[in-house]
């Protein structure tokens, strides 16, 4: 039976009542339609809602369809025919008896058919406008197919290259994270979440999972709550002040206590202090999960701590399900509890519209790839790509180039350019770099070897292939890196060096004497330190999705000049990790001067620590490249750093302004970054800390003044007694085109 709002029924009148009580205890809950409606439900009803199911591709299983029926269920996730989740929302509407449409996520990632490049290739754009350009056509896509909900942005800070979700994240900053994280939410959600087009966003993994130890996935994290609070949930709260409907809790065991029971987290701050009104669902199995971890004896345990700490509904696994009836029974937890999460959850479907048309129309359904959707996701591509080395201005090749040599396993890989997390992803639309050069330059000057038939090969049979091709070249592409499957979720590498024979096919083809441009598509940062030396140009491309071979062309053909700034530092080799712009100073910080390289220790040195400082004897301290940093084929010039407001007061805005030239022969775009350093702290501080950023175009000779203003409050920190402080005192600022910007001045905040 269909229910009809606003019925006034002797339930609803009772129903009303309790309502009143509730209100008491959670204001919020002040939506009477809904309320109306959780008075009318049964309390298996309720916790069907908090069921999330896996979906079953294709024909709905009449089981299924007695479970919709029935009111088991509230939510699919991994359905992605129209078709069948049109008739899934028909059985849900008009035959169960209140007429509770089901909410279908999907993880849209990057993408759905149209991909996009990786998270962390977004977040080297720079450019929230770009990614939140991004988000839209994802979720238009995903909607077309039926899709409500995806489980992203995710915003886990990373500062490990060796975890494979680094590719998903958008690297190691709390404000560049907070940024794009924003924009995505903005992107899939838009302005209405009823809208055509709009779908719900996910905030995840709440919180910490980025910090799993030794960079191995779904390790245990230990995170001090003053440096949970001012990194990991810094991006969490924005995206929350932003409006972001759901939350996943996390896989990660978190100071001893598993995310998805975790009360801190989701109670505490989550609710009572960022007062967040959405839901939260957990991860896959991440409720079940905590009996692996030794946290709770058995699902009923699990189900218990899970729902008490804030999980509203469960992915995957079937503890609340099984076990909330009987949990409230021998009174261990209140049905109330149950109430506020199903309401979370209603106020959702509500909020999207669901309740009066959860259909895609026959003319909206698979709006896949439109022109102006890859058009979207090549400009996306062509900011995503960073220039890290371009001696004596190799690049821009021109259109009298001569011929090209392209190389290398990942030159020719439609799915493998596309990166993790693309269940949707359509390989047919992807355009690779052989194609787009043979499009822009014609097949006779593109002469293609792969050298290695894909990254981890050993077999070294195509070198003399790709070395004769070099050699008939005048300048030398080669396009290595990784395949897809080696970052992303479980698949982390303890090394960071280009895998196979891939170092040794560059040393080949570079005795062929030819200029070598490298191309990475990689899902995080390789250590290519070792192998750039034998390259004349670096242009670092993560994965850069379905446009990355036309993104590329137009970079290496100067059609487009790059402008992408690295979201998360490099390290030289993996044992420099964890490594990051914002770390500590130390009581005994790193200076060139003061750095003894393992070389030239002379035997029998008599030991002492005196004169030394923290860094490895045989990795220094620095590392590969620098947080921020990033070319362009024109030249940028910083000059007359100039703070407005020497002095000022609490809660006064600083005034900081810079000119930035185009010393260059091309136009241009340049991040201008804004870092500061708050020089004492009763908690110490990191030696920078980005605070904002702007995207400036000009160009050549052209200059322009560029203005940051800043609240003291955004220097705000948590203090050991966790109050969110800003301390007066000296703070230097620096302006410049990445974390190691020398142009700084101070200023005092009395
Ligand atoms: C991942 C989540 C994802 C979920 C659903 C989990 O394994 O950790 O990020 O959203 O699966 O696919």
């Amino acid at each position: 039976m269909k229910h009809l709002f606003g019925l006034l029924t002797i339930g609803v009148v009772l129903g009303l009542a309790g309502c009143l009580n509730q209100n008491e205890h959670n204001p919020w809950m002040n939506d009477k339609e809904i309320l109306d409606l959780i008075q009318q439900m049964t309390l298996e009803e309720k916790i069907g809602q908090m069921q999330q199911i896996n979906g079953f591709g294709g024909e709905i299983p009449e089981h299924l369809k007695q479970d919709v029926i029935d009111g088991k269920i509230g939510s699919i996730l991994n359905e992605v025919n129209v078709k069948t989740i049109n008739e899934i929302q028909r059985i849900a509407l008009e035959e169960s008896r209140l007429g509770i449409p089901v909410i279908i996520g999907r993880d849209v990632i990057h993408g759905f058919k149209t991909v996009f490049p990786i998270p962390l290739g977004q977040a080297a754009t720079w450019n929230p406008e770009v990614v939140k350009a991004g988000a839209r056509v994802a979720a238009k896509e995903a909607w077309s197919s039926g899709v409500n909900w995806t489980f992203a942005p995710m915003i886990d800070i990373s500062r490990d290259a060796r975890w494979g979700r680094i590719a998903e994240s958008c690297g190691e900053d709390p404000y560049l994270t907070s940024v794009m994280g924003v924009a995505m939410v903005e992107g899939f959600q838009g302005d209405d979440l009823s809208a055509d087009g709009s779908i719900l966003a996910c905030a995840k993994h709440f919180a910490g999972y980025g910090a799993a130890e030794g960079g191995r996935d779904y390790n245990t994290t230990l995170i001090p709550e003053g440096e949970l609070r001012n990194i990991y949930l810094k991006s969490f709260q924005a995206v929350e002040e932003a409006g972001a409907g759901s939350f996943m809790s996390g896989f990660n065991d978190l100071n001893g206590v598993p995310a998805s029971g975790n009360e801190f987290l989701l109670r505490k701050v989550l609710r009572n202090e960022w007062n967040f009104e959405g839901f939260v669902v957990s991860d896959w199995a991440s409720i079940t999960e905590m009996i692996t971890h030794g946290y709770v004896a058995d699902e009923k345990n699990a189900a218990e701590k899970a729902i008490k700490a804030g999980v509203d509904m469960e992915m995957a696994t079937t503890s609340y399900k099984t076990y909330l009836q009987e949990l409230i029974d021998e009174g261990r937890i209140d049905e109330e509890l149950l109430d506020e999460a199903v309401y979370r959850i209603l106020k959702i479907k509500f909020d999207l519209g669901l309740f009066n048309n959860p259909y895609v129309k026959e003319e909206d359904q698979n709006q896949f790839a439109l022109p102006e959707y890859l058009e979207t996701a090549k400009e996306a591509a062509i900011q995503s790509m960073v220039l890290l080395k371009n001696e004596k201005s190799i690049l821009p090749l021109t259109n009298e180039v001569g011929k090209v040599a392209l190389i290398g396993p990942m030159a020719n890989q439609k799915y493998e350019q596309l990166g993790t997390w693309i269940f949707d992803g359509d390989s047919d639309l992807s355009i690779t770099p052989l194609e787009a050069l043979q499009l822009e330059l014609g097949d006779n000057k593109v002469l293609f070897a792969e050298g290695l038939s894909y990254t981890r090969s050993k077999d070294k049979a195509g070198f003399a292939q790709a070395v004769t091709a070099a050699k008939q070249a005048d300048v030398v592409v080669m396009c290595l890196g990784e395949e897809s499957i080696l970052s992303g979720e479980a698949h982390c590498r303890a090394s960071l060096d280009l895998p196979g024979a891939q170092n040794e096919l560059i040393e080949e083809v570079a005795k062929a004497g030819k200029p070598i441009v490298l191309v990475v598509m990689a899902g995080r940062p390789l250590a290519i330190g070792a192998v750039s030396k034998h390259v004349d140009a670096v242009l670092y491309s993560f994965h850069p999705g379905t446009m990355g071979g036309p993104a590329l062309a137009e970079l290496l053909l100067g059609v487009s000049n790059p402008s992408g700034k690295l979201p998360v530092t490099f390290p030289k080799s993996a044992g420099q990790i964890p490594i990051y712009y914002n770390h500590k100073n130390t009581g005994r910080p790193v200076d060139k001067a003061s750095w003894t390289c393992i070389d030239d220790i002379p035997l029998n040195t008599f030991q002492t620590s005196l004169g030394n400082t923290s860094h490895y004897l045989d990795l220094g301290f620095d590392p590969l490249y620098p947080f921020g940093f990033g070319l362009s084929y024109t030249t940028f010039e910083y000059k007359d750093l100039k703070i407005e407001t020497p002095k000022v007061k609490l809660d006064d805005d600083v005034i900081a302004s810079v000119t930035l030239e185009n010393t260059g022969n091309f136009i241009g775009e340049e991040v201008v970054q804004l870092y500061v350093r708050d020089l004492v702290g009763s908690v110490t501080r990191p030696v920078k800390e980005l605070k904002a950023f702007q995207r400036v175009q000009l160009k050549p000779g052209e200059s322009k003044k560029i203005t940051f203003k800043i609240n003291t409050s955004e220097l705000a920190f948590f203090n050991n007694e966790m109050k969110e402080v800003t301390e007066p005192g000296e703070f230097h600022l620096w302006i410049g085109g990445s974390s190691n910007a020398d142009l700084q001045a101070s200023f005092i905040i009395e």
